[in-house]
């Protein structure tokens, strides 16, 4: 079967080379093609080009052909959220009022609400539920042009609820058309832990991390390295124990402080290191030159209203920067990547083209798929969406809360 999309006005993040990441002043550079003609066979990007080198009477007469017109419309990569808790058991807007009222997002969590909050109710529904609000939260981003998601533990707490999380995420995996990966995350300590830490680390060491490991459950392990939160040597113990046990490392860091968190997670080889609130030269020094992705959270900053991350800084020195939703029900309540590109363009004075690879190809490294996603290559899955008529795509972040995207294809079929 054969998918031919014609007549596209721009096809946008181009990238022939198939780079794996972009980085510094590159992150200013989108390749597109005008006019053009985009050709999906079975599940991938077969070719694509200028319409003057469309020979549609190549193909053989009993070729299964479809053809889409895409006449005023752009084609685009899917976005790839590398950083969503988007398996949990009920909204938080309470916390939101409480926070409007004056409290502070820390206070809250020092009182037993917040992520605690969450893993009490997450304990107490069954997974078949966690299953089918999961699932219609994929379809709510999938229509905004998400084609790939990591989606993590951290509200289960105890080894019962993790190991649920986990095979909830694993169901997800089997039956949605979007790419899945799954991480294991050490969020918070259960308030019986409080003065026993190291208890509860020797219990995800010894007890959770062979059992995830046995049932292959996990591809990556994260920790929240923050004030009140893990401290850097737990951190640490707990991804070298996961990255024993086959995971790679992602970390949450430097959020609430300069935690350390970005050090730790360069020095473990993670995978990516998320928010980066407090990040100065000594942790852009130490991301410099590393295997680990500076990745975004604008989402949260937004909802929490957080300092931001340097994001400037960042790309100015030559890193890359990735952006992700961290759709999740505390800090970031929403999936969508047209905002996340409106608030990197607004709240952190990137380009346009910047939060475009910030949310395809290098969001797509930062969950290890930018091999087989992220950008228009021949041989990448063929995970697009086509916009509406526009005549710019810096009208996607320009009209925030909009969602501009017309149809949807992942693994080279179109979702009706
Ligand atoms: O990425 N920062 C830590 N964890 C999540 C939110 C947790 C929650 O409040 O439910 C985050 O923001
Ligand atoms: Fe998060």
């Amino acid at each position: 079967m054969r998918l031919i999309l014609q007549n596209i006005r721009k096809l946008v993040q181009v990238d022939p080379k198939g780079r794996l990441w972009v980085a510094g002043k590159s992150m200013a550079e989108i390749q597109t093609i005008n006019n053009a003609f985009l050709i999906v066979q079975d599940e991938r990007i077969e070719n694509f080009g200028p319409m003057e080198e469309l020979h549609a009477d190549e193909f053989e007469a009993d070729d299964l052909l479809m053809e889409i017109d895409c006449s005023g419309k752009m084609v685009f990569p899917s976005y790839c959220d590398s950083h969503t808790h988007l398996v949990f058991a009920a909204t938080r807007e309470q916390e939101f009022v409480d926070r409007i009222k004056g409290l502070s997002y820390e206070e809250i969590a020092r009182n037993g609400g917040g992520i605690l909050n969450s893993a009490r109710l997450l304990q107490e529904m069954s997974e078949d539920e966690l299953y089918d609000q999961a699932m219609e939260r994929l379809d709510e981003i999938m229509r905004t042009g998400t084609g790939a998601v990591e989606i993590k533990s951290g509200y289960g707490l105890t080894t019962e609820s993790e190991l649920k999380m986990l095979r909830v995420i694993r169901r997800l995996k089997q039956n949605s058309p979007l790419m899945i990966k799954s991480t294991f995350l050490a969020h918070a300590f259960p308030l019986e832990f409080r003065s026993r830490r190291k208890d509860y680390i020797d219990m995800l060491i010894n007890e959770l991390l062979p059992k995830i490991a046995l049932q292959e459950l996990a591809d990556y392990i994260d920790v929240f390295c923050d004030r009140g939160f893990f401290t850097v040597e737990e951190t640490e113990r707990i991804l070298l124990a996961g990255i024993k046990g086959g995971l790679k490392g992602k970390v949450h860091a430097n959020e609430l402080a300069n935690s350390g968190g970005v050090q730790v997670g360069v020095k473990c080889n993670a995978l990516s290191a998320d928010h980066l609130e407090f990040v100065g030269d000594e942790e852009i020094a130490a991301l410099m030159g590393s295997e680990t992705m500076p990745t975004v959270l604008p989402g949260a900053a937004f909802f929490l209203n957080l300092k931001l991350a340097p994001v400037r800084q960042m790309i100015d020195a030559g890193l890359p920067v990735a952006m992700a939703s961290d759709y999740n029900p505390g800090t970031s309540p929403s999936g969508n990547m047209h905002f996340i590109q409106s608030l990197g363009c607004l709240k952190y004075d990137m380009t346009p083209e910047e939060t475009i690879h910030a949310t395809t190809i290098n969001s797509a490294y930062a969950m290890g798929i930018s091999e087989s996603y992220g950008s228009i290559a021949k041989g990448k899955v063929a995970n697009l969406f086509i916009t509406k008529e526009i005549s710019n795509y810096a009208v996607i972040p320009y009209s925030f809360g909009s969602n501009l995207v017309e149809s949807v294809i992942l693994n080279g079929e179109l979702i009706e």
